[in-house]
């Protein structure tokens, strides 16, 4: 499939009159800043060029029809625009759904339904943000079928962010929606999810290839999990705010959490909440390594990145684990770690040019002896944010 099938289809399906058009919204991997962006942190994430393509048109009268060509079962849902509500039966379909619906909170009611196909190319439960890339798709398409032009990309994302809390009820962060938004070829974005200020750091690196590794297994549980991680942080905070003047774990640095820790009653919290400190301050320390060209400090944090996200946020799994200690192994890593939500789909690696094929054959090996997995490897192309393509 590649977008010119996708735009067959679409004639082939709904008709080939009328203004159809295309978009593409990528998928993101995070290189370091994980589980930091509900507390107020820093995360450092990337687009791919991999991602969700997207075709649609208006239509005169209020239905709405979602259409995807990835699933043989379930790929169309057809809904009208009275009735915008949150349904199991729909799947996949209440992300683009959500979206439509979010618009509509926001003020952005619409007149007129409309039919979009799509298709994709990012693993679904990898913890490459699929569900974001659809989301930030279909706010891309709303934007540009019915002239929203005073939304801003950054307002696409935020929307993305709150359908996916309020309609999909996964709590997660602004990372994803971000990344996906406001990609940049061959940057990594540079964001204070305090206030949202942000800046894109050049990540072309001239002797190394970011590499992702599919441990192909899914992240499913990761809602239920994911919102019960935020809500151990939620209540570390709490009884921090109790001893300490601060607004999110994001605005405590080492020396505050030591002075402050025995204030977090619950043992498991306290781990979480210095999870969420020290990943905060290892992300400023690694943007700051690489602006020095220093990527060995850079691989090292992101080393430490993982280990915290093992033993103290306990987002890991033994098929991750066994990864990245695989990756450790292999002369020319420079740093590997477990990337996204977690409890599942993919690690990030640094690798040196001339040890990728070692890296792919050891790892791939070696992960398959211990798991009887086949690992899938991505060499990482960082490509722009969500956009129309046929204009
Ligand atoms: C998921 C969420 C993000 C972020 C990451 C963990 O991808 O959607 O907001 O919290 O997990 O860093």
């Amino acid at each position: 499939m590649d977008k010119n099938e996708l735009r067959k289809k679409f004639s082939d399906v709904y008709g080939a009159d009328g203004d159809i058009r295309e978009y593409f919204a990528p998928g993101r991997v995070n290189l370091i800043g994980e589980h930091t962006d509900y507390n107020g942190g820093h995360v450092f994430p990337c687009a791919l060029t991999i991602g969700t393509y997207g075709v649609a048109r208006k239509r005169e009268d209020d239905r709405i029809r979602f259409y995807s060509i990835n699933l043989e079962r379930g790929q169309e849902v057809e809904v009208s625009l009275k009735d915008l509500s949150y349904q199991k039966s729909y799947g996949w379909a209440n992300y683009p759904l959500g979206v439509v619906w979010a618009f509509a909170q926001k003020g952005k009611v619409l007149q007129q339904g409309f039919d979009m196909m799509i298709w994709g190319n990012i693993p679904n439960g990898s913890g490459l943000s699929s569900s974001a890339s659809l989301e930030v798709l279909t706010g891309v398409i709303l934007k540009d079928l019915f002239s929203f032009d005073d939304l801003s990309m950054l307002d696409l994302a935020l929307i993305g962010q709150f359908s996916e809390n309020q309609f999909n009820g996964c709590n997660c962060g602004i990372m994803d929606q971000f990344a996906v938004a406001m990609g940049k070829k061959d940057c990594a974005m540079f964001l204070d999810t305090k206030d949202l200020s942000f800046e894109y750091a050049n990540i072309k690196l001239p002797d190394a290839k970011i590499v992702i590794t599919n441990s192909k297994v899914k992240h499913s549980l990761v809602d239920g999990k994911y919102n019960e991680r935020r809500s151990e942080c939620a209540r570390a905070l709490e009884d921090l705010q109790k001893v300490v003047d601060i607004k999110e774990l994001g605005d405590l640095d080492m020396d505050g959490f030591e002075r402050y820790k025995d204030a977090i009653r619950d043992e498991e919290c306290r781990k979480r909440a210095k999870h969420a400190v020290a990943e905060n301050q290892r992300t400023i320390a690694a943007v700051a390594a690489l602006k020095e060209n220093d990527i060995a400090t850079f691989g090292e944090l992101m080393n430490l990145s993982h280990i915290s996200l093992r033993d103290d946020y306990k987002v890991s799994c033994r098929e991750v684990d066994i990864l990245v200690e695989l990756a450790w192994s292999v002369e020319g890593v420079i740093g590997s770690r477990i990337t996204g939500g977690g409890f599942g789909g993919c690690t990030v690696s640094i690798v040196k040019n001339d040890a990728v094929d070692l890296f792919v054959e050891r790892v791939g090996k070696g992960y398959k002896e211990q798991t009887g997995i086949e690992a899938e490897f991505y060499i990482v192309d960082i490509g722009e944010g969500a956009r129309r393509t046929d204009c």
